[in-house]
């Protein structure tokens, strides 16, 4: 293991104490720090009945360790979503979606009373925007919705031969400062075409923990 591996293990590691009660029913993420999550999680199995995933990746792996998938539709309200995150404020505000299931994933931190984030210390920033926003897309509103993310500040493109679980495009845009998170995540929702964008404002992180060299901070 290299030492961003070491830190991803530890923060996943750090996650389990937010497994409380039992028979909970759980939302997982998608990443390599929630895969990190997904091989631990065997270690709290008795607490948990089953899982709502965020993709088809996470889907498999949980399945592949023995838990019990379920559809969001048939559980209600979750209690706990774990998932990480390409950047983070000093807020909880996140940006997502580096491997294109932010859509998912929103609708899950939407539907959960905690969020906890999980990350190493390399995601924390001050301001959200050095990584690509990753937004989602209706295949056939490409070009629109690229030109309206111009006249936003960015610089959109396509990310290559990548289709959504759900069947869409992802336009990564470079080079947008969001200063004001909340206002950028509404104005980018209101153009006609975009299914979901990868700031998590108005969904931000309940906790997160930033796994570093010397021990794991809680960021309240
Ligand atoms: C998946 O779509 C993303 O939102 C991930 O949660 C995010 O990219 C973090 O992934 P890593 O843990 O692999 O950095």
């Amino acid at each position: 293991m290299n030492k961003q591996e070491q830190l991803k293990h530890q923060v996943a590691l750090a996650a389990l104490e937010y497994f409380d009660d039992y028979d909970m029913v759980v939302g997982i993420g998608t990443g390599s720090t929630v895969n990190c999550l997904i091989d631990v999680l065997p270690q709290v199995k008795s607490r948990i009945d089953s899982c709502v995933s965020s993709s088809i990746e996470t889907t498999r792996r949980l399945k592949e360790h023995g838990f019990h998938v379920k559809e969001l539709n048939q559980t209600g309200p979750l209690s706990l979503y774990i998932d990480g995150a390409d950047e983070c404020d000093t807020h909880n505000r996140l940006i997502k979606g580096g491997g294109g299931a932010l859509t998912r994933e929103k609708i899950i931190a939407a539907a959960s009373d905690k969020f906890v984030c999980i990350v190493d210390e390399s995601k924390m920033i001050k301001i959200l925007g050095s990584f690509p926003l990753p937004v989602e897309v209706i295949p056939m509103a490409q070009s629109h919705v690229a030109r309206a993310l111009v006249k936003l500040g960015g610089q959109p493109e396509l990310r290559q031969g990548f289709i959504t679980d759900n069947g869409n495009i992802i336009i990564d845009v470079h080079n947008l400062k969001i200063i004001d998170p909340l206002k950028i995540e509404s104005q980018i929702n209101d153009i006609a075409g975009v299914v979901c964008n990868g700031i998590f404002a108005y969904q931000k992180a309940y906790v997160t923990l930033i796994a570093s060299k010397n021990g794991i901070k809680i960021q309240n």
